[in-house]
């Protein structure tokens, strides 16, 4: 089956969300929709499987016209897709989710023994390890992932739409998920393949769609070299691989010896970690999260509780201090998480930018907070760190992901620190941010900080790192080389060596 979609437009007031779009998908063809975030690409699919109305423009399915109304259309159209934000009960099974879902379905109710039966041999089809009796809660998100795919595979789906579907993955679980779209086109289905990650589209799509500000920019070939699919995609020239010029590295300003971390029950998640940092040097910490990475950066500023070692920054002891003190030791925090631990969503951009320096000169004064110099403060970091706002007076939850992270830069950055923590910086980040923070790092490296880039993006470890420590289990399994293959690296964080 083909999908076409002609002149689609779609307004949210003044804004321009899809502006006469035009796209072909064929029957077995991955056609892969590229665009930064806020492109415009999941209002365009939520208007393909009738979440969203059009305010005009056509659908046709085999070349003729149309009407989706609301997703069991779709569903009767032989369309299907996996959300961005997984619509999956958490509390109920498997196989309830999927009964749950067809009552939507204008093809009788399905009951859990047939939706079981349904399940397992689609599972086995494409070598899911799926248990229809597992609660959703329990599976890991790639799991969940499939879950979802198994429930559009259900209603027969002759083109299924993934909406940013590695988002949420590991390295491994993206490599399986790209096989498992493989094996769909060569069963016919036809896949449109949204996100902003250049070597998925070029390792799967037969064809790109590039998305800019609503609008179709132009169509890619596979072949097309990351930089210029970047470009197209913001608009401008974008490096992602941004210059390593030699820096003298000088003295030792982290050095962490025999730390061990254990969770609230006992178990150790980090077993014996000693590494040092140099000014001027970026140490990567390579690793699938899960291996025991976030509680280690978490546990350089005293935010796990139960550590047992050293922690030094300039040879002075921090470990057991508060997490204040730790930073004011020397430390910037880019946490893995900007809204647990990097934001206060409900706080002003302005706020924010002063978390940890609202008591000190010249953020405080007599135990006054200086309004005019938070506001300037603001007006500054703002500007130099790009951050998309109105106003600095905004709430942070109101920005995207790249901006709010661009908040937490410039406030962590803009103290004055010997060593930057960054945790998972570009997660959920577009390519223009990720360049932005790339730029920022090398810049941390430049001006003789040392950074700790925690990260499981092997491309990013790769562009910027002078040493990689790969993480496996909670154990430092190896220190290496940037130059170190893709492969090589990619088979150390899975253990193997
Ligand atoms: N329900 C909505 N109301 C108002 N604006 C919206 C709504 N949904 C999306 N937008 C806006 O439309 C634009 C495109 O969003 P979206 O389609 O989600 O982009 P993408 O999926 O490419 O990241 C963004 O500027 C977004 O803020
Ligand atoms: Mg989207």
């Amino acid at each position: 089956m083909s999908l076409e979609l002609k002149g689609i437009t779609k307004k949210f007031n003044t804004l321009v969300a899809n502006d006469q779009i035009n796209l072909k998908v064929e029957k077995g063809e991955i056609h892969a929709i590229l665009g930064e975030n806020g492109a415009g690409k999941s209002t365009l699919m939520n208007i393909v499987y009738g979440l969203l109305e059009a305010d005009s423009g056509t659908i046709l399915v085999d070349g003729k016209q149309v009407a989706i109304k609301e997703p069991s259309d779709a569903l009767n159209f032989g369309i299907g897709m996996v959300h961005q934000h997984f619509m999956l009960v958490p509390v109920f099974t498997v196989a309830e989710n999927i009964v749950l879902g067809h009552e939507q379905s204008k093809r009788g109710i399905l009951t859990l023994d047939e939706a079981k039966k349904k399940i397992q041999s689609i599972a086995n089809e494409f070598k899911f390890d799926i248990n229809p009796d597992s609660l959703i809660e329990d599976l890991p998100v790639g799991v969940q992932q499939r879950v979802e795919i198994i429930r559009a595979l259900m209603y027969d789906a002759k083109v299924l739409i993934l909406d940013e579907p590695t988002a949420v993955l590991t390295p491994q679980e993206t490599d399986e998920l790209l096989n498992i779209m493989r094996a769909l086109k060569a069963k016919g289905t036809a896949i449109i393949f949204i996100t902003h990650k250049l070597r998925e589209v070029k390792a799967v799509a037969d064809k790109i769609t590039v998305i800019r500000l609503g609008k179709v920019v132009g169509v890619a070939s596979p072949s097309s070299s990351q930089e210029e699919l970047a470009s197209m995609m913001v608009g401008r020239e974008v490096d992602l691989i941004p210059d390593k010029p030699e820096v003298k590295t000088g003295k030792t300003i982290l050095a962490v010896k025999d730390l061990s971390i254990f969770n609230t029950v006992g178990r150790k998640i980090v077993n014996n970690i000693s590494l040092e940092i140099r000014a001027g040097e970026i140490l990567a910490i390579a690793g699938v999260q899960g291996n025991g990475q976030s509680e280690l950066a978490r546990a350089l500023v005293n935010l796990e509780d139960h550590v047992t070692g050293s922690i030094k920054i300039n040879d002075e002891e921090i470990l057991k201090k508060s997490v204040r003190d730790s930073l004011r030791a020397g430390i910037a925090f880019i946490p893995e998480s900007r809204e647990l631990d990097g934001l206060i969503g409900s706080f002003s951009i302005a706020e924010n930018l002063i978390l940890d320096t609202h008591d000190l000169e010249p953020v405080a004064k007599r135990g006054q907070i200086n309004k005019e110099y938070v506001r300037e403060n603001a007006i500054k970091l703002v500007k130099e760190f790009d951050v998309r706002t109105q106003s600095i007076f905004d709430t942070s939850s109101s920005l995207s992901g790249g901006n709010k992270q661009k908040v937490v830069l410039a406030r962590e950055l803009s103290r004055n620190v010997e060593l930057v923590i960054a945790s998972q910086p570009t997660r959920g980040l577009d390519v223009g941010s990720i360049e932005f923070v790339y730029q920022r790092l090398m810049a941390e490296r430049a001006a003789n900080r040392a950074v700790l880039l925690i990260s499981s993006e092997l491309d990013e470890v790769s562009a910027l790192a002078d040493r990689i420590a790969v993480i496996y289990r909670g154990e430092i399994v190896g220190i290496v080389s940037p130059d170190i293959s893709r492969e090589k690296l990619g088979l150390m964080m899975a253990g193997i060596n």
